[in-house]
């Protein structure tokens, strides 16, 4: 949710910061701003829209300077226009912010700021907090970092700001609390400031991750320093990024999600990669090694997350209790978080997220870590901050996505789970030895049979043309193949627009069969496997009510063919890894349907790809 990027040091910042909020686009997308600081002034150019809106805009202006701060939004407090759009500066102008987060006690801010003469242009919290360090500034006599920090001390909510400030035109102050902000330190003693590593990766790969309510305050020719919100100074943790710029970019593709969904077969082997070894018949995960044998005794574990996360997770609960015997709650993080949920010492809380900042998944957790639990993460981004506040936890290694909708993390998330159920079961005894052979081997063939449901691609593109016009979609499965139904709905209305829902496939007859005629396409997971003839029986139930029925089977199925409208083959597997084949097909059908439609793919309208804020 919104994207900032700051830079300062020799070079012209008007161009980084530019390519940087390009790079950071996928957070949010409704307008885009730049604020640079020259000769004293700061110029501050912002438009609704995308960054491309800002670029032209700013074709034929003055973009001078080596400090700028940038912006690039997800509408929280207010409509997305030009006003709205960041950076805001302080009633006199003599400050401007960026801003990622919701400032929750922003009106109370704001009617003391009032009363006190400030005048407002914008509707956003954002404009509140600028002016808030601005009179502290003026009325105490401090300086701007010292405003900036006794302002936070006021703010409840979430942050991640940076601060430029005409009296100091040197320094860039920052800070965050619960989104995330990362700082890279030039080779020439110059700074980047960005919500994360992918527009400063060009530059540096020397990172420091700032933690909650640390600020940083960064100064050309002197260097960074690092504070606590109670002004004690700390010492810098500096990482070094791991990040090839080759991943952020599209590498020949038309668009991202189309590139990572080619990537599959590789990033799930990355995710196995020295997890797995079929010849010695072993299975382990470096970063939860230490917890193995307290995740085969867990009474309950619980897996928090959100949208597809959620999905992964429900994929995760079959797998544990089946193959480990461990019971297992899926949560909405966001539904967790509120309810007071009842958590033991001995409880095991598995948060699952992509981008390690999801708002909802990360209260989640720390409500979970106050009550004792120990928790762990399942994290794509490597440093997010679910990463460092968990106890332990395994990396998905499926690589930068930059597509909002999620495809390889998903899939690189159930083999994560996969190779826990198995470690677990592993250290629990509860499967037998030629069963865990029989997975593994399956697992390891995994990348090469999703290399074969690519090759169908032409094909899935061509079947897509006579659902494009649909207005409502219905996808079915059952036992392991349910999340995947919910998964593949979740795609199509996410990036086509045409609604969709997911159903366990018996379910349907208690309700939503009432929705199916002759327009309704009824995308239907009918693998060989337990429930075959269940939903073969379903199947039936469609055709009776004149639905069309698209059916992903196994290789050389003949019998759901005779009755379906279209089949989709995929080779065989391993019943408890078919979630790993299934979604592929769902996910060129919302592709290829969202492309017809003219969406956006990337940039599906309303959202954005990491969800900082509730
Ligand atoms: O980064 P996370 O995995 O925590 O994100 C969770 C959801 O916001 C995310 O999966 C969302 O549902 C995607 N747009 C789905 O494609």
């Amino acid at each position: 949710m919104c994207g900032i990027v700051a830079y300062i040091g020799q070079e012209q910042a008007f161009p980084i910061v530019l390519k940087g909020l390009k790079r950071l686009e996928y957070r949010g997308y409704d307008s885009a701003g730049i604020a640079l600081l020259e000769n004293g002034e700061i110029k501050n150019y912002k438009r609704q829209g995308k960054v491309a809106e800002l670029e032209s805009f700013t074709d034929n202006q003055d973009t001078e300077g080596t400090v700028g701060i940038g912006h690039t939004r997800w509408a929280t407090h207010g409509l997305p226009n030009d006003i709205n759009a960041h950076p805001h500066t302080s009633g006199n102008g003599d400050i401007a912010l960026i801003h990622n987060g919701i400032i929750e006690n922003y009106d109370i801010l704001k009617e003391g700021l009032l009363s006190r003469g400030h005048k407002f242009e914008s509707e956003t919290d954002t404009e509140v907090l600028v002016h808030l360090i601005q009179d502290i500034k003026d009325h105490e006599k401090v300086s701007t970092a010292e405003a900036v920090r006794l302002a936070l001390n006021n703010v409840i909510g979430a942050y991640a700001i940076v601060v430029l400030s005409k009296d100091n035109p040197d320094q860039l102050i920052a800070a965050r609390k619960s989104s995330p902000l990362v700082v890279g330190i030039g080779k020439k003693g110059d700074y980047y400031l960005a919500s994360d590593a992918t527009p400063i990766v060009e530059y540096t790969n020397e990172v420091v991750y700032l933690e909650d309510e640390e600020i940083a305050i960064v100064e050309r020719n002197k260097g960074l320093r690092l504070y606590n919100i109670q002004n004690q100074e700390k010492t810098p943790y500096i990482q070094e990024l791991e990040l090839q710029l080759e991943a952020l970019e599209k590498g020949g593709y038309e668009h991202f999600m189309l590139k990572e969904i080619h990537e599959q077969p590789h990033s799930i082997q990355d995710c196995f990669r020295g997890r797995l070894n079929v010849d010695t018949g072993w299975v382990g995960l470096g970063g939860i090694k230490d917890y193995e044998k307290q995740l085969a005794s867990a009474n309950r574990i619980i897996m928090v997350a959100c949208g597809t996360s959620w999905h992964a997770a429900l994929v995760g609960e079959y797998l544990f209790e089946d193959l480990a015997r461990v019971p297992v709650e899926v949560e909405y993080a966001s539904e967790f978080r509120y309810r007071n949920p009842i958590i033991d010492e001995g409880d095991i809380v598995i948060a699952i997220s992509q981008s390690g900042e999801t708002a909802d998944t990360l209260a989640a957790l720390e409500l979970a870590k106050s009550k004792g639990a120990t928790i762990l993460g399942i994290c794509n981004v490597v440093g997010s901050s679910i990463s460092r506040i968990t106890h332990a936890g395994s990396y998905t290694h499926a690589g930068p996505e930059i597509g909002v909708a999620s495809t390889k993390a998903f899939t690189a998330q159930v083999t994560v789970l996969t190779l826990m159920a198995l470690a677990i079961a592993r250290n629990k005894g509860s499967l037998n030895e030629a069963k865990f052979r029989r997975i593994i081997t399956e697992l390891e063939l995994i990348p090469e049979k999703v290399s074969k449901i690519l090759e169908s691609s032409d094909y899935i593109e061509e079947l897509s043309k006579e659902y494009k016009d649909a207005s409502n979609a219905l996808y079915l499965g059952r036992g392991n193949s349910f999340p995947v139904a919910l998964e593949g709905a979740l795609k199509l209305k996410e990036i086509s627009y045409i609604h969709a829902e997911g159903y366990p496939a018996a379910e349907m007859k208690h309700g939503p069969i009432a929705l199916i005629d002759e327009e309704m396409p009824v995308f239907v997971i009918a693998t060989k496997g337990t429930s075959y003839e269940k939903v073969v029986s379903n199947i039936q139930e469609v055709k009776a009510r004149k639905g069309k029925v698209v059916a992903i089977v196994t290789e050389g199925d003949t019998q759901v063919k005779g009755m379906a409208d279209h089949v989709i083959e995929i080779p065989n597997t391993d019943e408890h890894l078919s979630p790993l084949l299934t979604t592929i097909p769902f996910q060129l059908i919302s592709y290829y349907i969202a492309v017809m439609r003219g969406c956006n793919v990337d940039q599906p309208r309303n959202l954005a790809k990491s969800v900082t804020v509730e």
